[in-house]
Parts: structure tokens; C-alpha cells; sequence
């Protein structure tokens, strides 16, 4: 699925989106606009469950909020009876903004505050994914004195190597997240936490990468994963309850690119645990799976406006959009491909091949590069499907460009889910000048006297 599921043209050869054109969005919101697709995000959110209920009936899915957290939107995947995994602060607080039940939660992260860890106990999360030693230490101050037991996975550096971007590839011994096996430190961190009053050792995560189509990866890392849990059954006797292989189930970006088949997938990975645990002689967990990309990245289309046509006789056209790299970095970041087409009429006509620039000042935020399109005019609408991950999410206001609205769209119906940036928005933290009196700090002591900005 390259398109959301609604997509259609209507008769005036517009592109039409949860019963919506796409011209009648751009009119109304603006752009650049991101269009969410409710059917879209429900069907993949259902997929997911009957895919692993199916082959595994203890299994949960959890939505990787990484990708999109828009508190509407995981509070539609609530529905669909999806949890969510956090990675901050502030991916917890708009969890529970959304309202979220803090126990259908697992927070995940390499470098958690004690803050963060003080929050997520406070508000009674399901899960915590231990990644490493000084988090344990954290956690240990945190709980003396209270009551509170916390459960908790061990993230596990499984020793895999995926095939995917380097940048998004996480199973590597050579990676910040996680406790590698072979080097010993996951034994002696499952240790730590035995030794640690009001920590409960479920079990244990390995997210190996993203943007995945190998199923082997993952039934690798499951066994070794297993591997580790039979061992750590034996010498401390430890129980694995809760088995996740996180997320990473890969999406297409282009016409007929590949896509993780999910029902096939969810099959080999139950069929990995269970032989996996009969020939350890371990009870078949629970199994926690963690999809981001694949559940909200085809449900999203990014409209961007066509402005300056630039030709560069014998070199290349350059066709600017009032978007770019400030609302999708993947393009600069990972050299990402997209598809577009045109939104506000038919665009049909010979083909030629175009460069889409995005409007930063860079050179490099290009979001396609020698793409082949038809004639692009000036006011035209260009619309780029499968932007629903690690766009709005990994959005910045480079340039003090506001931050584009978003809609989510279903049965000819437009629910306005995060307004565009003003240009107040912009310049919210700014102290401006005349209005920094309270903020002038002259040496440290008066920093101290000033310790109580922390908390205004
Ligand atoms: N679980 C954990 C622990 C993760 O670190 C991630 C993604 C996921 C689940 C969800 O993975 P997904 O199903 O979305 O592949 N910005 C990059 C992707 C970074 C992925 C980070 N972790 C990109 O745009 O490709």
C-alpha cells in the first residue's frame, strides 16, 4: 500500500482522500498540510492485531509514538485496542493527554532523565525498558522508600545486523542502545536489577532496526534473545513472561516497492518463539510487538503548493514547494525516495524528469531528486503519499518556518489534529529584547538565587 486506502480520483481528476479532495484541503488549511486518513490508520492498526492475535493469542501491539504522535491519533488506536510506546517525557505526557492508560504504556530510550523515569513511575507506566546501568541505579533511588513495584524489560543488544540505512539500524554490538549479550553486561545487568527492591524482571526487548523486509532478522534475534533467557533461567532464575522484538516492519515509498507482509511476519516470528521456547523448555511468553512506519506511514500524505519552476538549461528543473526539509528531513537525512503526483487536476502528459526542492536554505533539501513527473505549473498541488512517519515527528522551524496544520480525514469529513504554527508559535521561547530583566543572570551566585526560573 503506497496510498491510503481511500484514495481516489474524482471525476474532475483530483485527488480525493477520506471522501475529500485534496484541492478543497489546501483551500480551507493551507499548506504544506498533512492528511491523515482515519480508514487507513484503523485498517493497519486492525491488521496488526488479527495478524498476531491470529498466530500468537498472548501478543499486544504497541504503536511506536516515534513515528506521529498525535494525541488524536493514539487515542484512535486506543480504540482499536493498540497501546503506545514512548521514548520521552514528552511522548508520556501526550500519551496520557490522549488518554492513554499509563499501563498500556512501555518507555523505551537510551539516555532516560531521572525526571523521566520519576514521571513514568508517578503516573504507574506498564513497562519500562531498561537499557542500561545507570538506569537501573535511577530507578533503585527512585523506589526506595515507596511501594511501588515497576515492571521492567531488559533491552538487549542482540548482536543482529539488519539490513537497512546505518542510521536507523539498532541490532549491531556497535550501537547506543541497549546491553550487548556477548560482552557479558546484559548478565550482569538482569543481576542489578534481581538486586534491586521494586523492580520486576518480566523480560526482554531487542528492536534490531526499521525500514526491515528480512522476516530472518528477526527470527534470529529471537533466538538469540531465547538464548539468553534460558540462561538467564538457569543461573538466576528468571522467568521470561514478556518476549518484544519491537518494531521495524518495512513500508513502500514507491510505486511497487516492497512492503513487510505483516500476517506472514507475525506468523514466523510466533512460530520462532514457540519452537524457540519448547526447545529451551520455557513457557511461551507474551509477545509485545512495537509498529510505527507500518501502522501511520501510508495513512499520511504531505500537500505541498508548487511555487518557483526554475530551468537550468541542459542541467535540471528545479520545482520549488513551500515545504521541505524542515517537515520531512528523511530525504537529507537518510537520502529517502518518495513518489508525488499532482493533486489539483489530472496531471497527466508526457513525463520529465524534475528535481522537487523543498523552500530552506540549503542545498541539500531536495525532497525528489530527478523524479519523473508531468509539467508542474506554478499553484499546482503536489502530493507525496507515505509521509506519515518520521516527518511531522522529526519536524524542526529551521528558517523560523511555522510547522505545518495536520488533518485526519474520514467519510468526507476534515478534523482539524494539530493547528499550523504562527508566527507567535515561532517566537514563543524567545525572550525579546526589553523583556529579559528577570532572565539576566550577572555571576553564580545570583544563578542560585535564580534556581527557582527551573520551576516557572
Ligand atoms: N521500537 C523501538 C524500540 C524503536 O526504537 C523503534 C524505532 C520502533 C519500535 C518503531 O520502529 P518502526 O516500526 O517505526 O520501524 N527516523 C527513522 C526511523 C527511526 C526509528 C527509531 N526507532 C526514519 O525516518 O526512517
Amino acid at each position: 500500500m503506497l496510498w491510503p486506502l481511500t484514495a481516489q480520483r474524482n471525476p474532475d481528476g483530483q485527488l480525493v482522500i477520506g471522501g475529500i479532495a485534496l484541492t478543497a484541503l489546501a483551500d480551507h488549511f493551507g499548506t504544506p498540510l498533512y492528511v491523515f486518513d482515519e480508514t487507513t490508520v484503523r485498517h493497519q492498526a486492525r491488521r496488526f492485531r488479527r495478524a498476531f492475535e491470529t498466530a500468537y493469542p498472548r501478543s499486544r501491539v504497541v504503536y511506536a509514538g516515534k513515528a506521529y504522535l498525535s494525541p488524536a491519533i493514539a487515542a484512535l488506536l486506543l480504540e482499536e485496542g493498540v497501546g503506545l510506546d514512548v521514548v520521552s517525557g514528552g511522548e508520556l505526557y501526550a500519551g496520557l493527554q490522549a488518554g492513554i492508560p499509563a499501563s498500556a504504556m512501555t518507555f523505551h530510550g537510551n539516555n532516560k532523565s531521572e525526571q523521566e523515569l520519576r514521571e513514568a513511575i508517578d503516573a504507574g507506566i506498564g513497562l519500562i525498558a531498561v537499557d542500561n546501568e545507570r538506569e537501573i541505579d535511577l530507578l533503585s533511588a527512585l523506589l526506595a522508600g515507596r511501594r511501588a513495584t515497576v515492571r521492567v524489560l531488559l533491552r538487549l543488544n542482540p548482536g543482529v545486523e539488519a539490513h537497512t540505512h546505518v542510521k536507523i539500524r539498532t541490532g549491531v554490538l556497535d550501537s547506543k542502545f541497549g546491553l550487548p549479550i556477548q560482552t557479558g553486561v546484559a548478565e550482569t545487568a538482569v543481576a542489578q536489577i534481581l538486586a534491586t527492591p521494586g523492580l520486576d524482571l518480566v523480560g526482554y526487548h531487542a528492536h534490531i532496526g526499521s525500514q526491515l523486509f528480512e522476516v530472518a532478522a528477526y527470527e534470529e534475534t529471537i533466538r538469540v534473545v531465547l538464548d539468553f533467557a534460558a540462561s538467564m533461567w538457569h543461573t538466576h532464575g528468571v522467568v521470561p513472561h514478556v518476549l518484544s522484538p519491537g518494531g521495524g516492519f518495512g513500508i513502500a515509498y514507491e510505486e511497487g516497492g516492497e512492503e513487510a507482509p505483516i500476517e506472514e511476519w507475525a506468523a514466523s516470528m510466533a512460530a520462532a518463539v514457540r519452537s524457540g521456547c519448547e526447545e529451551r523448555g520455557l513457557s511461551l511468553p507474551e509477545l509485545v510487538v512495537e509498529p510505527g512506519r507500518s501502522i501511520i506511514g501510508a495513512a499520511g500524505v504531505a500537500l505541498y503548493r508548487v511555487g518557483a519552476v526554475k530551468d537550468i538549461p541542459g542541467v535540471r528543473r528545479y520545482v520549488s514547494v513551500d515545504g521541505g526539509m524542515a517537515d520531512n528531513i528523511r530525504p537529507t537525512l537518510y537520502g529517502a525516495r518518495y513518489a508525488a503526483t499532482i493533486a489539483n487536476r489530472p496531471g497527466e502528459g508526457p513525463e520529465a524528469i524534475v528535481t522537487v526542492a523543498g523552500k530552506f536554505c540549503e542545498s541539500g533539501d531536495l525532497l525528489l531528486s530527478d523524479a519523473s513527473l508531468p509539467p508542474l505549473d506554478t499553484a499546482d498541488l503536489l502530493a507525496l503519499p507515505a509521509c506519515g512517519a518520521y516527518t511531522l515527528s522529526m519536524a524542526s522551524n529551521y528558517n523560523l518556518a511555522p510547522r505545518p496544520a495536520a488533518v485526519l480525514v474520514n467519510n468526507g469529513r476534515a478534523r482539524l489534529i494539530r493547528r499550523r504554527e504562527r508566527y507567535e508559535d515561532v517566537l514563543a521561547m524567545d525572550i525579546l529584547p526589553g523583556q529579559d530583566a528577570d532572565t539576566l543572570v550577572a555571576d553564580a551566585t545570583e544563578i542560585a538565587a535564580l534556581a527557582h526560573f527551573d520551576a516557572t
